[in-house]
């Protein structure tokens, strides 16, 4: 069966006070309805006693305290659900609420334990029908639990009324990529194990966990943004060319990389905790869970046998930075060198945050030697093309235009699951590191030769 891709009439938004929809939903939608993108009935639910004056002064601080006719669309757009999410009560008047107003999509900024909960109220009030089901990360704690989940979900809602929302996806940066190697020809031929040395993916934050301790203490690194974000770039950076454009090839090649990809060897990983996180509020004092981590993983498959995919993620790292770098294997005989050293690798560098563009690091002559220079040649995708759109604005216009290929299909989810548990049954205590720093010692040798220094900026 096609994931459904019914246009929705209306919005139904549970969670609407709560930080996501303040942080990330509103400020989305007021975009998009200030760039005439959207239009639509949003129809809030909370658990609340702001009433629909509270709920507008909420979301007119919530996009920046702004007052213009794009805010006047967007607030007259809203209407109100109060009431508990277990109370079939709120359904019923969620029912009245909606009466007429078409496809629904009810997008589900709750937290997961209050999933299956909402999906079981709508259904009671037959808001399953004509609807699509959009949930939040994170799906599942391992790969028992998001299958325990999915089945819950399943009994009201079908695969293709379902979509997991993984932001990253939303990100224009991620698209990017998939862009930069089925538009261009320049790369397919390079790209795989006969030229490609290793992959490295860091994901680095200069923050620590802030107020988050109790979510990022039950989570970690590798379930916070590996399963996930950083498993789904590996797929789109190694997966082969979809056999034609329709959403459901693309998420079928994502599918068909990622069960190729090895459950990461136990052998092959280095986890950190950064000095001071358990004093952290609701960080349990004896915690055991990583707030860095580096990893190996292979993919089994023509294109990428014995190629080490490294990953690195991290909170309290020296920068906040998205990159891949690709390491080209070197040339056969050293013709020119480095005084001796060998010639610097080439590298295609994928920038994704803070600024997105390609940087190819070639060698050039050194002026008036004999030996070479890497020279950096890029490309600022920003400078050249704009500015990009917000990840959430992505990820509400698909959720109402149904597309599925920005969300995570179950099988995918299941996949990445899969491929981190024998990191998640780690129970050692993770290395220390110092806040500022690259993580523990040992992780630098992760990737053959190590981590290559990260191009902060183009400028
Ligand atoms: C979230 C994680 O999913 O992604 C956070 O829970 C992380 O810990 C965030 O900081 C990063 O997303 P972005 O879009 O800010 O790079």
């Amino acid at each position: 069966m096609r994931p459904d891709e019914t246009r929705a009439g209306a919005l139904v938004l549970f969670g609407i006070t709560g930080d996501l929809a303040r942080k990330m939903l509103l400020p989305a939608l007021y975009r998009l309805t200030a760039d005439g993108r959207f239009d639509l009935p949003i129809i809030g639910v909370a658990k609340t006693d702001m009433g629909l004056d509270g709920l507008r002064e909420f979301a007119r601080t919530a996009c920046g305290g702004v007052s213009d006719a794009a805010f006047d669309k967007l607030a007259g757009n809203l209407s109100l659900v109060a009431g508990d999410y277990r109370d079939p009560a709120t359904f019923a008047r969620l029912r009245e609420e909606t009466e007429g107003k078409g496809f629904l999509v009810h997008y589900l900024a709750v937290p997961p334990a209050l999933f299956s909960a909402v999906a079981e109220g709508l259904a009671g009030e037959g808001l399953n029908r004509d609807a699509r089901l959009v949930v939040e990360k994170p799906f599942g704690h391992d790969l028992a639990s998001a299958r325990e989940l999915n089945g819950e979900l399943l009994k009201f809602f079908d695969e293709d009324h379902l979509r997991r929302v993984d932001h990253f996806l939303g990100k224009e940066p991620v698209e990017d990529l998939m862009v930069f190697r089925f538009a261009n020809t320049l790369l397919e031929p390079i790209w795989n194990r006969s030229h490609i040395r290793s992959v490295q993916i860091t994901m680095a934050e200069d923050f620590d966990v802030r107020d988050r301790g109790g979510f990022y203490d039950a989570n970690g690194t590798v379930r916070d943004v590996v399963q996930n974000h950083l498993l789904q770039l590996l797929a789109i950076l190694a997966m082969d060319p979809p056999p034609s454009t329709d959403a459901r090839a693309q998420l079928d090649e994502k599918w068909r990389v990622l069960r190729a990809v090895q459950a990461i060897d136990p052998a092959d990983v280095v986890r950190g905790q950064y000095a001071g996180y358990l004093a952290t509020d609701g960080v349990r004092p004896d915690s055991t869970t990583e707030t860095y981590v580096a990893l190996r993983a292979y993919i089994d498959n023509w294109r990428w046998a014995g190629v080490p995919w490294c990953i690195r993620s991290g909170k309290g790292l020296p920068v906040t930075d998205l990159e891949v770098v690709a390491e080209l294997r070197s040339p056969p005989v050293t013709m020119f060198g480095n005084g001796g050293a060998p010639d610097a690798p080439n590298l295609i560098r994928f920038r994704l945050q803070p600024d997105a563009g390609v940087t190819f690091d070639l060698l050039a002559k050194e002026p008036g030697k004999q030996h070479t220079r890497p020279v950096p040649v890029s490309v600022d995708f920003t400078k050249v093309l704009g500015p990009m759109e917000a990840a959430y604005e992505r990820v509400l216009s698909d959720a109402v235009s149904g597309d599925p290929r920005r969300f995570a299909r179950f099988d995918l989810v299941e996949e990445s699951w899969r491929i981190v548990q024998p990191v998640l049954d780690l129970t050692e205590r993770p290395l220390p590191y110092e806040k500022g720093s690259w993580g523990p010692g040992p992780a630098a040798e992760i990737p053959p030769g190590g981590w290559h220094e990260i191009s902060t900026t183009f400028d």
